[in-house]
């Protein structure tokens, strides 16, 4: 039996997801890793409920130290890690709609937590995923870093910083197919999910396109379980649909 990682698990889709895996008893164990694990009221329920399952880490994905200390502390082989962190808008990144607004020090944060950092978890956690079994390796895009869909515009950082998210994945997932044939890597895009990072634009979003975290896990979890060995390097949405990069 496996463990489970899900990273960027404090709250949102990525709690959500370690919720759901706990519910389901698959995995021997789930890593849970955010910046703060002890204010995640989140992670402090699942704590109570699933006292030996649950391992939460303290990880930046933006602070590689912190990546390599988290891969160290997982005990036994992963069939299953999920990056989930990310950010579209916080006290430095503000989604831009012109050029004029591009701002270096909002570039580099989105770039650090949405292409570097699942760069970094693979680099360190690579060591530990299972040559027995199947192992998936799920990177959380987002459809606006598809490069082929974007008809809109704006949203620079983001837009980037996923679509060099989205690189990495198909980059990673040739350079596992000669060093670990029984890995499934992609990216996936959840769908619009009632978080905090989508609250500020659920205005123009229908109430039945707009899925709960819980409901956007349980919706990635069945993607991830129908994946093919010949799905690795593809870019999917949340009811399995392929989307073009
Ligand atoms: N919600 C949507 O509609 C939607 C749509 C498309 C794609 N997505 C993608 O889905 C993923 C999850 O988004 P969400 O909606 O669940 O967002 P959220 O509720 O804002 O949660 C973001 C998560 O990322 C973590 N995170 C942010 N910066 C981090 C860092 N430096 N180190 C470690 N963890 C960090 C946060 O943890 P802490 O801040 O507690 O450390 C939190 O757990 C993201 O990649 C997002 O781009 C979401």
């Amino acid at each position: 039996v496996t463990k489970a990682v899900v990273l960027g698990a404090s709250r949102g889709i990525g709690a959500a997801l370690v919720s759901r895996l706990l519910e389901r008893g698959q995995f021997d164990g789930v890593y849970a890793g955010c910046r703060n694990p002890a204010q995640s009221a989140a992670l402090e329920d699942l704590g109570s409920q699933y006292p030996q399952q649950l391992i939460c880490i303290a990880v930046d994905t933006s602070n590689e130290s912190t990546i390599a200390a988290a891969a160290q502390r997982v005990d036994g082989e992963i069939g299953l890690m999920i990056y989930a962190a990310g950010v579209l808008h916080d006290d430095v990144v503000k989604p831009e709609k012109r050029l004029e607004q591009l701002d270096p020090s909002a570039l580099q944060r989105s770039f650090a937590v949405n292409a570097i950092g699942p760069m970094l978890a693979a680099k360190h956690f690579v060591a530990k995923l299972t040559r027995q079994d199947r192992v998936v390796i799920a990177n959380i895009s987002a459809r606006v870093g598809s490069i082929a869909d974007n008809r809109l515009g704006g949203w620079y950082g983001y837009r980037t910083s996923k679509a060099a998210q989205n690189m990495f994945t198909k980059t990673l997932a040739l350079e596992l197919s000669r060093r670990l044939e029984n890995a499934i890597c992609v990216a996936l895009h959840p769908g619009t999910v009632d978080t905090a990072l989508s609250r500020p634009f659920q205005r123009r979003v229908p109430q039945h396109k707009l899925f709960t975290p819980s409901l956007a896990a349980q919706q990635l979890l069945s993607v991830i379980d129908g994946l093919q060995p010949s799905d690795s390097g593809g870019f999917f949405a949340w009811d399995g649909s392929r989307i073009p990069w």
